[in-house]
């Protein structure tokens, strides 16, 4: 059985005491389950806040950052080691988000390198992979996420949890189609062989309460990493309570 993850990527949003009030509102809304992983992805400033505020209330929620550096220390401004976020109690660490490679320069070898550092520590990556508008309107969109998951993979023994996300569906409102969504995931688990049947699949991209019921209705959808719709811990708890253990 896969295990079913939802998994809340706030990218640059909520400080300290806006990551407390978060979790307040939220705690009393979320009926956890046995078998379903609520992840939450903060800002690095966060991430004490996060795992004390669980340790301290027994949430059963997740930790996780937003990006891993594969040094164990360095001469890298402005970027974290492995280390680093597991004494925060880290558990999961997105990498090769989009927003990472469009703005940051992430390369499909960074991304590599680091999914295997976050690994080697312990971290479980949440490795994204997804096409532009204009590769999928030049039928390119299976190339382009198998070259991608090829080259991020290369020397990868253990498959991270893989998250689909188009681009031109990310912070937009213009949601993949679930069957489309589910076709894609599909290619994905079936180029990635045998070791595909048991990893775990996520959607993303404009995932909202209205529309999770229908994502989550697909067969290889395990769970879904939520951008602006985890910002609200109304909205966030509804998506987390639509889930069901594994597929
Ligand atoms: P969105 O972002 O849910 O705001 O579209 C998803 C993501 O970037 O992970």
């Amino acid at each position: 059985m896969r295990s079913t993850t939802i998994a809340g990527n706030w990218k640059m949003h909520k400080t300290q005491a806006e990551t407390k009030a978060f979790l307040q509102e939220f705690a009393p809304r979320w009926q956890p389950q046995g078998g379903v992983e609520v992840v939450l992805c903060a800002p690095f400033t966060a991430l004490a806040m996060l795992s004390g505020a669980i340790a301290a209330t027994g949430l059963p929620v997740a930790v996780g950052a937003q990006n891993v550096h594969w040094a164990e220390v360095g001469a890298f401004t402005g970027e974290i080691a492995p280390g680093m976020l597991v004494e925060l109690g880290t558990k999961y660490v997105v990498v090769g988000h989009s927003e990472r490679r469009q703005f940051f320069g992430e390369t499909d070898e960074t991304v590599n390198q680091r999914v295997r550092a976050a690994q080697a520590h312990g971290l479980t990556p949440i490795l994204c992979v997804g096409e532009t508008k204009a590769l999928r309107e030049q039928g390119q969109v299976e190339s382009w996420i198998f070259g991608q998951l090829d080259r991020a993979l290369a020397d990868v023994a253990t498959l991270p949890v893989i998250a689909y996300e188009p681009i031109w569906a990310i912070g937009t409102g213009d949601t993949c189609a679930p069957a489309e969504a589910n076709r894609v995931l599909a290619a994905i688990r079936n180029h990635l062989g045998d070791r595909g049947g048991d990893t775990t699949l996520l959607y993303g991209g404009s995932v909202k309460g209205s529309n999770i019921a229908e994502i989550l209705a697909q067969a290889e959808v395990d769970g879904v990493l939520v951008g602006g719709a985890s910002l609200d811990p109304q909205e966030f708890a509804q998506i987390a309570n639509a889930a069901r253990p594994g597929k």
